[in-house]
């Protein structure tokens, strides 16, 4: 597919997925993450001709505009979407598949160690909310989501959502994961979190205390009555209103 074409590939598929655009007009003009992604695709040709500077100039006159610093030697894929545009960092050996879509303030960085392929995989139709970082040479599987604000340190399976710092997998394959096992947190607050959880166990058996089957089904079950109860008041409780 020639370079217009695609353009009008990424216009369409931003109709398609922001309710805020309108029309083709308005996506052109005032979605600066599809122009750094146009800018992207110039300066990618570049960077492959061996023109190096020029295409890290290009990029750069990319970012002062967008406010995207994409490097030139990332390969995107068709549609990315970058919505908001402001502080989207993607490094050198970061690959994005297709149908990608990617918030303000995501960074697709390197860890800071190392050289070679530093920087993630994100694979088809991905979702990254706003201000997430996935950092390092990990993949992230298709479908998969990664809230706003987490920090993802690790290979996401497909199909999953991840949340937190470091973030931790919430939904797989469209089930609710809860964390039961404190060593999957992983977190400067795990190792307490274990040492903890052992001392209750040694405790329980001390006193001769049944072992708990289900850990964490009543917290569930308190989440699930609060959950019912905002749908319950769907009609007062709705997107943006509740905070
Ligand atoms: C990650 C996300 C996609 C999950 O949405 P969802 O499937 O509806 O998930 P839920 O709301 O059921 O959340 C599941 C759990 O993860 C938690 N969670 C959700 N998003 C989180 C986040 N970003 N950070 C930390 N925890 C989060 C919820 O509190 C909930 O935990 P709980 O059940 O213990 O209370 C969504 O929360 C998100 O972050 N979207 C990004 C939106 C964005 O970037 N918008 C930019 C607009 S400009």
């Amino acid at each position: 597919m020639g370079f217009f074409g695609r353009i009008r590939e990424d216009v369409s598929s931003v109709l398609e997925r922001d309710p805020a655009a309108r029309t083709w007009l308005e996506v052109v003009t005032c979605y600066p993450g599809l122009w750094a992604v146009w800018f992207h695709r110039i300066s990618h040709a570049l960077w492959k001709a061996k023109l190096r500077l020029p295409a890290r100039m290009l990029s750069q006159i990319a970012r002062f505009y967008t406010g995207v610093d994409i490097h030139p030697g990332a390969l995107l894929g068709p549609r990315l979407f970058i919505d908001h545009a402001t502080g989207v960092v993607i490094g050198e050996t970061a690959i994005v598949g297709s149908d990608v879509t990617i918030y303000q303030g995501v960074t697709l960085g390197g860890t800071g160690k190392g050289h070679g392929k530093r920087h993630p995989t994100i694979c088809d139709r991905v979702f990254i909310g706003n201000n997430a970082n996935v950092l390092g040479n990990i993949t992230v599987g298709e479908n998969s989501r990664v809230g706003a604000g987490s920090v993802v340190l690790s290979d996401v399976p497909p199909n999953s959502t991840v949340v937190g710092v470091p973030a931790h997998i919430v939904y797989r394959n469209g089930n609710r994961v809860l964390i039961t096992d404190p060593h999957d947190i992983k977190d400067p607050l795990s190792d307490a979190l274990i040492a903890l959880s052992a001392r209750v166990d040694e405790l329980e058996h001390r006193m001769g205390a049944e072992p708990c089957v289900e850990p964490f089904a009543e917290e569930e079950a308190d989440r699930s009555a609060y959950r019912e109860e905002l749908d319950r008041q769907a009609g007062y409780v709705s997107m943006g209103e509740g905070i």
